[in-house]
């Protein structure tokens, strides 16, 4: 059987549907275990990950590591992590409307082979690009939401953290609740460090 993954992988690296991927450095498709019960969703690629072809590398993904071992979640190991957008914005503007309309078959076609349990937004343009053009981060973090028997959830994104630690705690309870539903879904889940 041919490996869809690797059929899908193949046509994004060649997409020109939108300019991003004139001017990015490698793709970044995403990373992690593809047949996880979870996956994070950010809004497209920065520096790093543009220069490593990885989401999440940078600083931002320092702390996202680091939310993420406190509940038993690793990304080599039990969730997949990607982006709304494969090819990094110039200069780390948000990916635009368009952009974001047309990248987002990836992700869809991602999620289609994934049948992920839970999909995490990681921030305002993975919230209201997945969860509802309305979301508030502010107000909606860590609220679950049933769609066609996937529970969505929104909460800080790391970079948001950084630039504004106060959310932390907030952030942290969100990642607990997270922890909590995938025990109440996933009965079978393995926790890393467990
Ligand atoms: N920010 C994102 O939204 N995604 C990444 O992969 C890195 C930073």
């Amino acid at each position: 059987m041919p490996d869809a993954w690797a059929e899908i992988e193949k046509k994004c690296l060649t997409c020109t549907d939108c300019p991003l991927g004139q001017t990015r450095t490698k793709l970044v498709f995403g990373v992690g275990n593809k047949n996880a019960d979870i996956i994070f969703v950010g809004e497209g690629p920065g520096e790093n990950e543009d220069l490593q072809g990885e989401p999440f590398v940078g600083k931002a993904g320092q702390l996202l590591d680091k939310y993420l071992y406190h509940v038993g979640l690793d990304r080599t190991d039990n969730i997949y992590i990607a982006n709304i957008v494969k090819c990094r914005p110039p200069h780390n503007r948000d990916p635009l409307p368009e952009e974001q309309d047309c990248c987002i078959k990836w992700l869809r076609a991602q999620i289609k082979l994934m049948k992920p349990k839970i999909i995490v937004c990681l921030g305002r343009i993975a919230a209201q690009k997945i969860i509802s053009p309305e979301f508030r981060v502010t107000k909606e973090h860590g609220q679950f939401y049933e769609r066609k028997g996937i529970y969505l959830m929104g909460t800080y994104h790391p970079a948001a953290l950084l630039r504004n630690p106060r959310q932390k705690p907030e952030t942290l309870q969100d990642f607990v609740k997270l922890h909590d539903k995938i025990a109440e879904l996933c009965p079978d889940f393995e926790f890393s460090g467990d």
